[in-house]
């Protein structure tokens, strides 16, 4: 296997960048050549972000999955697709081979099939870090089912509102799933979810943790007794369904500024088009390798850096299904040694949490496999990447800081491994066919360099979100109408003196903790719903370890006796409507909020006093009561 559009020199790149700007149809045509296609599309490009609508490769025949799997069967058959290193040190790892993946994949669309799931249905998958999981997604994509991951970590509220939302009616999950020392009971908050959302039709269980869990009759079907099923039909092969270019793929819920999260949709073509150029260029993969990406399925990384990206590459994605930091803080160095890692792709939370346990955790562990480094989620402090590059990749290997986003599929903005310069803290360059713009508040284009401004993208790539599902106007409101004819990203950015971009972290109300998106406003909906709660506004705080904390500022109807428990309480509620991942830092209870007299929550104050800048404010003199500022400055927690 070889990538001819594999860039290798700083000049190359430079030369494929000023082609993808000048001729960008025919620039994606030629790449979107190497893959397989049932049949060829009779257009490139068409698109107007005013609606938005854009379309790729229009009236392309294909399915991903003959692009990440039967394509590689006759030269990689016996090639590693995935190695799957389990929770606990003791048990044995596996390989899986892209034949054995193959079989596997046609096997459970059968058992898609057999259970009534068509193209077009949507398909939630809520399951822990096992194989069986690409292997459904997979299958789904086989099948043309859309498939909708939930990350574990969400409440069965969250699940609720997910499956509502996508109306969708077949569940694949575990009785539980490992992580580090915990169960997680993913069977039972499916239980809970599904009391609110009966038309639900079959939920498929895989059992992974011998947990005890209930199983209703004619809805809840054992994993392995529909595999035996399959196998009594003679485990037919699984016709790949075949999908138009811009079918949706999947649905992958994420947070924006309102309290609702909404579904990005991607397509079947541009995804895989744009996701396998990415990671064939930004990590310099080489046939062989082994890429480790420590995500979580249940995020878009999982999902391109783990799955579809390296399948559609015939690359081998190791998986690994517990923590990095346990049983023990040389976890994840014992996998990278282990399993001879070549790409070790991790976010800076995950950096900052290993390093804070010094450098004892390395001894003894072998390093020299790995040839690139990667980041993800949220802006890398120069401390964490200088650590990262002397320790683990002992100044030998290239660190790839990547920006991008859930709606953006895949990398944006960042250095190609080795072939660009990199910069501690900087994404560096756009990829080819990426056109970053900075605007000001008003949308003027700020040109020039050592300049700042909101992150903007003039021109589409082939894995631009396509909508947010079942409301299109949403997604025109959230990414397309703030700025004329630009998507707008949510992200603020600088541009230094060699042009090179430095994402400085959201300007809008989303949150980034530990790597993860968390809206405010989902946050404030969750502990409004406490009782005696009246108001809350919540903002985000540098964080040692998440990056961002949650600070939330909570009027009670009268002041608690015990704040502590009270505090306690609300954190609870925050678990139980969205999931442990939201639950608040920090809460401080208030008389009042600062408010302009329109009635707007000054959150620029809020944010000062949380991250103990208390001497400079800024002008109070617009608030309707400036006084509630002295109090929230004394109690802050
Ligand atoms: C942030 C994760 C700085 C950014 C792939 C973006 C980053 C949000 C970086 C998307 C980076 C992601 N440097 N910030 N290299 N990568 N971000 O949708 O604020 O979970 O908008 O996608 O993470 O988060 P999401």
């Amino acid at each position: 296997m070889s990538y001819p559009f594999q860039i290798t020199s700083y000049g190359q790149y430079k030369e494929a960048y000023k082609k993808s700007v000048e001729q960008p149809e025919q620039f994606w045509s030629d790449i979107a050549e190497q893959f397989l296609w049932r049949k060829k599309w009779d257009k490139v490009l068409e698109w107007d972000f005013k609606k938005p609508d854009v379309k790729w490769f229009i009236n392309g025949k294909l399915n991903i999955t003959e692009n990440c799997l039967d394509r590689h069967l006759d030269t990689r058959g016996q090639v590693p697709a995935l190695i799957w290193e389990p929770n606990g040190k003791e048990e044995p790892h596996k390989v899986i081979t892209y034949k054995e993946l193959h079989f596997k994949v046609n096997q459970f669309a059968q058992v898609l099939k057999n259970n009534g799931v068509k193209k077009g249905d949507r398909v939630c998958l809520y399951m822990g870090m096992v194989p069986e999981l690409p292997i459904a997604m997979l299958a789904c994509a086989r099948i043309g089912a859309i498939h909708s991951v939930i990350f574990g970590g969400f409440s069965a509220q969250s699940i609720s509102d997910r499956l509502q939302d996508a109306q969708a009616e077949y569940i694949i999950t575990g009785d539980g799933a490992y992580r580090g020392g915990k169960d997680i009971p993913l069977k039972n908050t499916i239980d809970d979810a599904l009391v609110t959302c009966p038309f639900v039709k079959r939920v498929i269980v895989y059992v992974r943790t011998q947990s005890p869990i209930s199983m209703i009759g004619h809805r809840d079907v054992w994993w392995t007794d529909e595999i035996k099923k399959v196998e009594a039909q003679g485990n037919p092969l699984v016709d790949a369904e075949e999908m138009d270019a811009e079918d949706p793929l999947f649905i992958l819920y994420t947070s924006g500024s309102t309290g609702k999260p909404k579904g990005v949709v991607h397509s079947s073509a541009g995804y895989m088009v744009y996701t396998t150029y990415s990671f064939v260029n930004v990590f310099q993969y080489q046939p062989g390798d082994v890429h480790f990406c420590t995500a979580d399925i249940g995020w878009i990384t999982g999902h391109t850096y783990i799955v579809y990206s390296v399948l559609c590459a015939g690359g081998t994605s190791l998986m690994y299904e517990g923590l990095p930091a346990w049983p023990d803080a040389g976890r994840m160095w014992d996998i990278v040694d282990k399993h001879k890692v070549n790409i070790l792709y991790t976010a800076p939370t995950a950096i900052r949490s290993l390093m804070a346990y010094g450098l004892a955790p390395l001894e003894g562990k072998d390093l020299s496999s790995l040839k690139v480094l990667g980041t993800v989620g949220e802006p890398i402090n120069e401390e964490a990447w200088h650590w990262y590059d002397e320790h683990i990749g002992k100044k030998r290997c290239p660190i790839v800081d990547t920006w991008w986003q859930t709606e953006t599929g895949a990398t944006m903005i960042s250095n190609l491994a080795g072939v660009t310069p990199s910069k501690p803290s900087y994404a560096t360059l756009p990829l080819p066919g990426i056109q970053p713009v900075l605007v000001d508040e008003q949308g003027k284009e700020i040109t020039g360099n050592d300049v700042s401004g909101n992150l903007c993208i003039r021109f589409p790539w082939p894995s631009i979100i396509r909508t947010t599902y079942g409301d299109h106007e949403r997604c025109r409101l959230n990414y397309f109408a703030t700025y004329d004819n630009m998507y707008f990203t949510g992200d603020g950015c600088y541009r230094d003196e060699q042009g090179f971009y430095r994402i400085t972290g959201r300007v809008d109300d989303v949150l980034n903790v530990s790597g993860h998106r968390i809206g405010t406003a989902e946050v404030e909906n969750a502990i409004n719903m406490h009782t005696g709660v009246l108001e809350s506004a919540v903002v985000g705080y540098p964080h040692d370890l998440k990056g961002q904390g949650i600070y939330a500022y909570v009027i009670m109807d009268a002041m608690p006796d015990n704040k502590q428990l009270a505090q306690a309480d609300i954190t609870q509620t925050v678990a139980r409507i969205i999931g442990p991942i939201a639950r608040p830092d920090k809460i401080q209870f208030v008389t009042g909020l600062p408010k302009t007299r329109s009635g707007k929550i000054m959150r620029r104050i809020l944010r000062k006093i949380a991250e103990g800048e208390l001497a400079n404010l800024g002008d109070t003199s617009t608030l309707l009561d400036p006084g509630v500022v002295n109090e929230i400055k004394e109690g802050r927690v």
